[in-house]
């Protein structure tokens, strides 16, 4: 079926990284998506802040304006495309384009990850699509395969790496031995980190995007505060080496898991085994681990961010609309049909350790430290001590057991005459136990 249009007419809110690159291929590829969609995609306007900035991609002085709302209400605009990023004005926009009859298509993760019941509400309730592709690791293609191609499956666990800079600096640190802050140092010469780099190091940007996808793989909704988060600014160029010599990699891992109806998720550096394979995805790039109870493990593999790799993600996103627009057909709508996540308490969570002890190198000391591991529930899987004259340390790798008790086992060993220090605890993910 077909509705007669002969043309989609989109509104570009924002023309920086990813809106620049989206409306390049727009009007470098109009032929070719055009052909795809079954309908002309016309890039009707563009809205930006600032008109004198010069812009890499050359269009008609008409199509420009610095009133995005104008764009918003325009009635001859279909789409709108949001690349503002933030949560207001985006919010707004997004909310009044939805009421207005506009489909939608948006990279923006902070809003989806804080309000995304809000602005997905509104789209549901105007009858019109909202699309996001472009929200999570950039030009990796997730949220639709999420979505729809594993809608047969029951997914048990995501894990992903999903902030580039972060993934660059850990890169870095395991190949050339340098400090976190000297590899930051590159990362900022390169320009990848956010203006805030804190966004990135500290972890926010992956709880958000592991908001989303947790929220698609479990089909409740989980928000970037129900995320646990450590960031990896404590990781030492000590801790790679010693990850090194077990055969592990430390790499900031985003992982959500159900059982029980419950949901975790958490952010943090974590040592993975050498062999897994996202062990392997190194710089700037992203991947996203997927286990299905049927299809097993899946894994995505691409550039996380970029203006070329997002656009992919956001162009695609115009495309199934404009296909839609063309034969009256819809995009699938929000899967959050269970609501609200049940989290499970972050003490609860089931984890293991490696954890790194000083120690007085005298008799006794393990014993001793055992001891507290055994009084917790907690059992060692392997145990490496080195001496140096009176002090030594004492290199542990945990079997699984819940967060809470590792905490109370670690506080209690601080306690301990023979333990001068805890100098390290990174969680070990990614074995056949955890
Ligand atoms: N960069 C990436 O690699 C990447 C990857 C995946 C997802 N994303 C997401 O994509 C979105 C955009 O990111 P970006 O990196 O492209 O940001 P950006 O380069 O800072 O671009 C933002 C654009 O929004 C415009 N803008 C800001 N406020 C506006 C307003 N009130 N009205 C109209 N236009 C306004 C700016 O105008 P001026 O140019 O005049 O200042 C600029 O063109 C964010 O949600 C981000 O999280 C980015």
């Amino acid at each position: 079926m077909t509705t007669g249009r002969n043309a989609v007419r989109v509104g570009l809110l924002g023309c920086g990284i990813v809106g620049g690159a989206t409306a390049r291929v727009l009007t470098e590829q109009a032929a070719t998506l055009s052909e795809r969609a079954g309908v002309r995609i016309d890039l009707a306007k563009v809205a930006v802040r600032d008109l004198s900035k010069p812009r890499t991609v050359q269009l008609p002085d008409e199509v420009w304006t610095a009133d995005a709302w104008s764009v918003v209400k325009d009635p001859t605009i279909d789409v709108i495309v949001e690349t503002i990023g933030g949560v207001e004005p985006a919010r707004d926009l997004i909310i009044e384009a939805a009421r207005s009859g506009k489909h939608i298509v948006t990279a923006n993760k902070e809003l989806l990850s804080t309000l995304g019941e809000k602005v997905m509400g509104a789209a549901e309730q105007a009858g019109v699509d909202l699309l996001f592709e472009g929200s999570v690791a950039g030009g990796i293609p997730i949220i639709r395969p999420m979505k729809e191609s594993l809608a047969g499956d029951r997914v048990t666990r995501v894990m992903g790496i999903v902030n580039g800079t972060t993934n660059f600096i850990l890169t870095r640190m395991s190949e050339t031995g340098e400090t976190f802050e000297a590899a930051l140092g590159e990362a900022e010469r390169l320009g990848y980190p956010e203006l805030d780099p804190s966004a990135d190091i500290e972890g926010h940007d992956a709880a958000a995007k592991l908001a989303i996808l947790a929220s698609l793989a479990f089909n409740a909704r989980v928000v970037a505060s129900d995320v646990e988060r450590e960031g990896i600014s404590k990781v030492t160029p000590e801790d790679v080496a010693a990850a090194h010599e077990l055969g592990y990699e430390i790499k900031l891992l985003a992982v959500a898991e159900e059982s029980e109806g419950q949901v975790s998720a958490r952010v943090n550096p974590a040592m993975l085994p050498r062999l897994h394979p996202l062990a392997a995805v190194r710089d700037v790039f992203n991947a996203v681990f997927v286990v299905g109870a049927e299809a097993g493990e899946l894994m995505f593999l691409g550039r996380g961010a970029g203006g070329g790799p997002t656009a992919s993600a956001v162009v695609g996103d115009i495309v199934e609309i404009a296909r839609n627009v063309a034969t009256g057909g819809r995009a699938t709508g929000c899967t959050c049909y269970r609501d609200k996540a049940q989290m499970r308490p972050p003490h609860e969570a089931n984890v293991r350790y490696y954890v790194v002890l000083s120690v007085l190198d005298q008799p006794g000391v393990l014993a001793a430290v055992a001891g507290v591991f055994a009084a917790h529930e907690i059992s060692i899987a392997s145990v490496r001590q080195e001496g140096i004259g009176e002090e030594a340390t004492l290199a542990l790798i945990t079997h699984v057991g819940t967060e809470g008790r590792h905490d109370e086992t670690f506080a209690e060993l601080e306690t301990l005459d023979s333990v001068r220090s805890i100098d390290s605890r990174l969680r070990v993910v990614g074995t056949a136990e955890a």
